[in-house]
């Protein structure tokens, strides 16, 4: 496939190295133009472009971009695109966004309120970007650990998952992207490495009032 990549910070490198490790073609792209990700371009194989191109090049265009800055990507260059939304709310970074402190909506529900005419799957957020490129594990690993996904279209999904399990995961669909929240930063089952089962359980247990100390997927 081809993956276009809006964002070229710790999430669009890692993604763009696994995608080039497992035979897509990517091209990454940031803010300041191709001219600023020479060094990148090298040493991950992989094109560079601008956001546009990127979002052009790709069947697939991972979002990775910080939260504040989604509305900055215009719409109608990811149209018609299955969108992966690696997107997590850092307050401090992003300024409030009242519907979410309110829980009146989710991350990746604003990114597919902006984006009409794509369809957006929420996938990678909860995983710490230094872990994507050294816990993938082969399909059937007794340790293989699972990467929660949510999303409104089952293909998306679907070829989001696939994606997914070439990268060493197995997967765990948690609904329609209104219950990404179940695996939003800082709920339980944010960044935790768990087998399927596992992530199972523990998404389904998370309740709406359900969050652990900041920064605890780090230790
Ligand atoms: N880091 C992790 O381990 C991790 C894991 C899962 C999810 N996430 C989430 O994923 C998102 C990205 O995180 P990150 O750690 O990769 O961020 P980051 O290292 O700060 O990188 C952000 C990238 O976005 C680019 N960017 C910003 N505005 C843009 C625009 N308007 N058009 C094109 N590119 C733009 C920046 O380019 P310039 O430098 O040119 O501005 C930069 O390359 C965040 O929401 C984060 O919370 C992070």
């Amino acid at each position: 496939m081809r993956i276009g990549i809006i964002g070229a910070g710790f999430v669009g490198q890692a993604i763009a190295k696994l995608a080039g490790a497992n035979g897509h073609e990517v091209m990454i792209s940031n803010s300041r133009g191709p001219d600023t990700l020479f060094s990148v371009r090298s040493a991950l194989g992989c094109a560079a472009g601008t956001a546009a191109e990127a979002a052009a090049f790709g069947d697939i265009v991972v979002f990775a971009v910080p939260l504040k800055a989604y509305r900055s990507i215009p719409a109608g260059l990811l149209a018609g695109k299955i969108v992966i939304d690696t997107n997590n709310y850092y307050p401090e970074r992003d300024g409030t966004i009242e519907e979410l402190d309110r829980q009146q909506t989710t991350t990746s529900e604003l990114l597919a309120a902006h984006l009409p005419q794509s369809r957006v799957v929420k996938a990678f957020n909860a995983i710490v970007m230094a872990d994507v490129a050294k816990d993938g594990r082969p399909s059937g690993a007794t340790d293989r650990r699972a990467l929660p996904i949510a999303g409104d279209d089952a293909d998306a999904k679907a070829t989001v998952a696939r994606l997914t399990g070439q990268f060493g995961f197995d997967v765990v669909d948690a609904g329609p992207l209104s219950e990404g929240w179940r695996f939003e930063r800082a709920r339980p089952a944010y960044c935790m490495r768990l087998n399927r089962a596992e992530l199972e359980r523990m998404l389904a247990a998370t309740t709406r009032d359900a969050f652990v100390e900041e920064g605890a997927w780090r230790k």
